[in-house]
């Protein structure tokens, strides 16, 4: 990416795929998603379970490799990235706050040895910037209790502070309101813009709360691995009802009605064709190849044969 300092997003995502194999199955979690997020903004990417979240953000997270497609997050291209380079960008690029607290905290070490604990691994001690990152979410006066004397709001703040440990330019967090009653996911949310608007840090929320949609710059959904139609959310405009949400178009807005997606062939030629597709063509079984010598038309036996002979 040859964008000049300053313009470069923060987020670069084209086509991006992600296949999880497993024994015999392949699922197809990215289906050659798009999205672009630029620095220091405060976005969420909202979908139902299984939609691809957390697919998604593992792999910005650098926790997870992409199959195919382009990934870029600021000067790091996380398709090309070595082993050794993705353990520099994990330790100073992203911060991450996943789903269960667990993977984020150590029970036993008080909320100040958790936020040290990876300026620790990472060989950079800075006590002092612990202490202002806990007091920055709230927690001045629990810095020295055990993670297990805290209560589950209360561990997910310092779950915040650990990801800002490192001084990421960019924080993910995997639906860090999921397990937090209302009134603490509205004050974890509040946490998250302060340190957005005061440390500038780019934030990217997932989650399947629509609740979260007022409190961040912009929205992008995401169903079955694809983000649908980015929209704006303007100034007192909330993103409205799920039946809106799920009224939107599923593929990006530039394919208007052709309905383009990315699917991936694997070795041995095989691909996956969308379930919507198939219900749409009433393909069931058997299918009908039809080829002239650039492209390849999908249909269920009648169609294609009537088309094969118009170009
Ligand atoms: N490690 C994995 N192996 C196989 N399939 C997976 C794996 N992780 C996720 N999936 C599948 O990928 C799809 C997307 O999952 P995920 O990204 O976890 O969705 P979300 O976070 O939106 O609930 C689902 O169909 C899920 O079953
Ligand atoms: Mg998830």
């Amino acid at each position: 990416m040859e964008a000049a300092v300053g313009t470069t997003p923060m987020i670069y995502c084209e086509g991006l795929v992600k296949i999880y194999k497993t024994d015999e199955v392949e699922v197809v979690a990215l289906h050659g998603l798009n999205l672009t997020v630029e620095q220091g903004e405060m976005m969420a990417i909202i979908g139902n379970s299984g939609s691809g979240k957390s697919t998604l953000l593992n792999i910005l997270g650098g926790l997870d490799r992409p199959s195919a497609g382009q990934a870029h997050v600021g000067r790091w291209n996380l398709l090309k990235m070595t082993k050794e380079q993705l353990i520099t960008y994990k330790r100073e690029t992203v911060g991450f706050i996943w789903q269960n607290n667990g993977r984020n905290l150590v029970p036993y070490l008080t909320a100040l040895q958790n936020v040290e604990l990876p300026m620790l691994i990472h060989g950079k001690l800075d006590r002092a910037y612990a202490k202002q990152l806990l007091a920055a979410v709230g927690l001045e006066h629990r810095m020295g209790s055990r993670l297990t004397q805290l209560s589950g709001g209360e561990q997910q703040r310092v779950a915040l502070a650990i990801s800002l440990a490192n001084r990421p330019q960019l924080v993910l967090a995997d639906e860090p309101t999921g397990s937090v009653d209302h009134a603490t996911g509205e004050r974890i949310l509040e946490i998250f813009r302060r340190l957005n608007r005061e440390m500038g840090v780019t934030i990217v929320i997932v989650t399947h709360d629509l609740s979260v949609a007022d409190r961040v710059d912009r929205v992008v959904a995401i169903r079955d691995g694809l983000t649908s139609t980015e929209w704006i959310k303007r100034e007192g405009d909330g993103l409205g009802n799920e039946s809106e949400m799920s009224a939107r178009p599923e593929q990006d807005a530039r394919f208007g009605s052709r309905h383009e997606r990315f699917v991936v062939l694997d070795q041995v030629g095989r691909l996956q064709i969308p379930k919507d597709y198939l219900e749409q063509m009433k393909v069931e079984g058997k299918a009908v190849l039809s080829f002239d010598g650039k492209r390849v038309t999908i249909g269920p036996p009648e169609i294609v044969e009537e088309n094969s002979d118009s170009s």
